[in-house]
């Protein structure tokens, strides 16, 4: 492999986190395009670079900035590889949408992944994930997307991966987190907010209807003075966290044939 790329969306930082432990199994020079926050100018690839794609999953489907955000990157024939983290319940249509969109956009994806980390709203769900075991997974799938990647060729067939069309219907997530006195205005929030939902005269508050849960003002914010918060969220995350904080899922891994 020539040039690796990884371009990921995470707005709680955790995609990004499971992207960087992958491009490590590369030996290889990396370059990183993160597009939570847009895309500055177009990107294209060619067929001498293979494309990392990383996205979380948001209610079993690729969140809806993102799909924006992909529908403006064009490959050439270019080989990808697809990865969708998720928060320990399930992935549903993620991949199968993310497949759908990088194969419609030039792009000739060859391997994907599912994988696991904290949950960005309920953090007692895969609690500290990814962890050793994970990062065990993250190499064997390296190894193992690169021995396809060598043996692709033009009788290699279209990558199957889990999913359904049409994709699960998405319906807003009514939880939205705030500051508190802990506050110091440093403004990280507001520049960070991928939908601009804060705004620099009050960063404690928060615009409901700009809000995507995405939970990106908590990873960022210095003061750890973000949360969600209220009775809505605690019986929200008594309930969420009551059914999935026990159980471990593992990565799965899907390769063209
Ligand atoms: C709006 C929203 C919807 C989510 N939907 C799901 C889901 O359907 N299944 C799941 O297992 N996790 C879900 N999660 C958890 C995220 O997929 C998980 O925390 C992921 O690691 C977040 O990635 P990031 O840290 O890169 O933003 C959701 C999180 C958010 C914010």
């Amino acid at each position: 492999m020539k040039e690796v790329h990884l371009v990921y969306y995470s707005p709680a930082l955790s995609t990004r986190k499971i992207m960087r432990s992958i491009g490590k199994e590369f030996n290889t020079t990396i370059k990183e395009h993160d597009i939570t926050q847009g895309i500055a100018a177009p990107l294209s690839f060619t067929k001498e670079d293979t494309v990392i794609f990383g996205v979380p999953v948001y209610s079993g489907r690729v969140p809806a900035m993102a799909v924006d955000y992909l529908q403006q990157i064009k490959g050439e024939s270019t080989p990808a590889i697809l990865v969708c983290v998720y928060g320990n319940r399930e992935y549903e249509d993620t991949l199968l949408e993310l497949k759908n969109i990088c194969q419609g956009n030039g792009f000739i994806p060859f391997a994907a992944g599912a994988f696991i980390a904290q949950h960005s709203i309920f953090s007692n769900v895969a609690k500290d994930r990814p962890d050793e075991k994970d990062k065990l997974k993250i190499a064997d799938f390296v190894k193992k997307s690169i021995k396809k990647y060598q043996s692709l060729d033009s009788n290699s067939s279209s990558l199957e991966v889990k999913g359904n069309y049409p994709y699960r219907e998405v319906s807003k997530i009514p939880l939205t987190p705030k500051g508190d006195k802990q506050c110091d205005n440093c403004g990280t929030c507001v520049k960070m907010c991928p939908t601009h939902a804060i705004t620099e005269d009050n960063p404690k508050k928060t615009d409901k209807d700009l809000c995507i849960s995405c939970a990106r003002c908590i990873a960022v914010c210095p003061q750890h003075s973000r949360k969600f918060r209220g009775l809505i969220y605690s019986i929200a995350r008594r309930k969420f966290e009551s059914k999935l904080a026990g159980v471990r899922k593992d990565p799965e891994f899907f390769f063209i044939s």
